[in-house]
């Protein structure tokens, strides 16, 4: 039994009831267990299986019915139904949790693999039959489970993959996105190489890369940078703290045949590389900030709330006037209203007036309920400065 508060949001569709919003428990409903929701009133709010931790119920149906094969399979093949891929573009998702009422099951496509994420342990009886559901609904060869922690956005630590169906075959997967080839190991997660969220910004961006000088910080395997030397920019530095990721990148340069002095990659702080271009006269006509949540680094613990102003404020300095900054986080529990304001202080702070020229979001195979405000993660502003 729930209590008023988590029925109102029930009621209103919100998948969730939080521990501390369960007020009585009876039978048996144990973690991973399948259990009915009951408000005070005696309403019943559905099924749902309970889990540990914060999240102590997450609710799979509205009715009285099993949690079964039958459900899992007919919610598997009606979101496949609902991703409308167009061919030039073989990285998507899926299955996005709560808002394909799989709550707790990320299902990503790369190719011919499949990989499947669960929020929590306590889900994991659930992923047989998600697996065969998948099998059933694509044309691939692999099914992987990849480790998740329990997170509120998409991104975090990697894990190494378990093989559930088909060969376990860990060689380098080329995936395709609007055209552009990258290479991507599925069965490592969160690091697979790609961050297919973010697609439709860089398709945003595709006609203005000509003739650019692009700076792409934080900038992983280089997703953006790929994007923009194909799009015909000037030149492209692409810089990350990670030396793995800045080989990826330059291997992503490499399959697209990309290749030349104008391309620059850095392993390197963000911020001692931003100081080191601005003491360099260094300019650029569009900046890419897509900073982690949390990150360790060489000045210490990077955080989005502690760090975005200031890297924003720094990337200011060498952004040629009138030139364009892409900067977006992941960070859910980060209101749009907090991220404007990180953004203004930078702005006060280098006394330079910026725009917002267009406001971006996840593609429509990372879809967010209405009524599941945690789903809507990614803030992603293209501002003018
Ligand atoms: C969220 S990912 C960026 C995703 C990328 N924009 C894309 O679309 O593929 C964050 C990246 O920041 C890097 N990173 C973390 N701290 C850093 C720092 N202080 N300086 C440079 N890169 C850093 C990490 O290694 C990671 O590759």
């Amino acid at each position: 039994m729930v209590n008023g508060y988590s029925s109102e949001w029930l009621a209103k569709g919100f998948d969730w009831v939080y521990a501390n919003e369960v007020v009585s428990r009876q039978g048996n409903s144990g973690p991973g267990q399948t259990v009915q929701i009951f408000s005070r009133d005696g309403r019943c709010f559905g099924t749902g299986v309970a889990t540990g931790g914060k999240v102590a119920v997450r609710r799979f149906r509205d009715d009285t019915g099993p949690i079964d094969e039958t459900l899992v399979a007919e919610r598997v093949r009606k979101s496949g139904a609902a991703r409308k891929m167009p061919t030039d573009t073989t990285a998507w998702r899926l299955v996005h949790g709560e808002n394909d009422r799989l709550p707790g099951i990320r299902v990503d496509v790369w190719g011919r693999h499949a990989t499947i994420a669960i929020d929590h342990p306590d889900l994991s009886g659930l992923i047989g039959w998600v697996a065969s559901a998948v099998f059933q609904a694509c044309d691939i060869d692999t099914v992987w489970l990849v480790d998740r922690p329990e997170h509120d956005d998409d991104r975090g630590e990697a894990g190494t993959g378990t093989c559930l169906l088909g060969p376990d075959d860990r060689t380098e997967v080329i995936v395709r996105e609007n055209g552009l080839q990258y290479a991507v190991s599925p069965w490592l997660g969160l690091d697979a190489g790609l961050y297919p969220d973010m697609r439709e910004l860089r398709k945003w961006l595709a006609p203005y890369w000509g003739n650019c000088r692009v700076l792409n910080t934080f900038a992983y395997t280089g997703a953006f940078s790929v994007a923009a030397a194909a799009g015909g920019a000037k030149s492209v530095d692409t810089v990350d703290l990670s030396g793995n990721a800045i080989a990826r990148a330059q291997r992503n340069f490499s399959i697209n045949q990309l290749t030349g002095g104008q391309f620059r990659f850095w392993t390197e702080d963000t911020f001692s590389a931003i100081d080191r271009f601005r003491r360099a006269g260094d300019r650029f006509d569009i900046i890419i900030i897509d900073p982690p949540s949390f990150a360790r680094g060489p000045s210490g613990v990077w955080s989005v709330e502690q760090g975005l102003a200031r890297v924003v404020a720094g990337s200011l300095r060498v952004l040629e006037p009138g030139g364009w900054m892409l900067v977006a986080t992941n960070q859910g529990s980060m209101s749009p209203k907090e991220f404007q304001k990180h953004i203004k202080t930078a702005s006060l702070k280098v006394g330079r007036r910026m725009r917002l020229i267009h406001q971006g979001t996840t593609p429509h195979d990372v879809p967010a309920a209405i009524d599941f405000p945690e789903s809507r993660y990614l803030k992603a502003w293209i501002l003018e400065g």
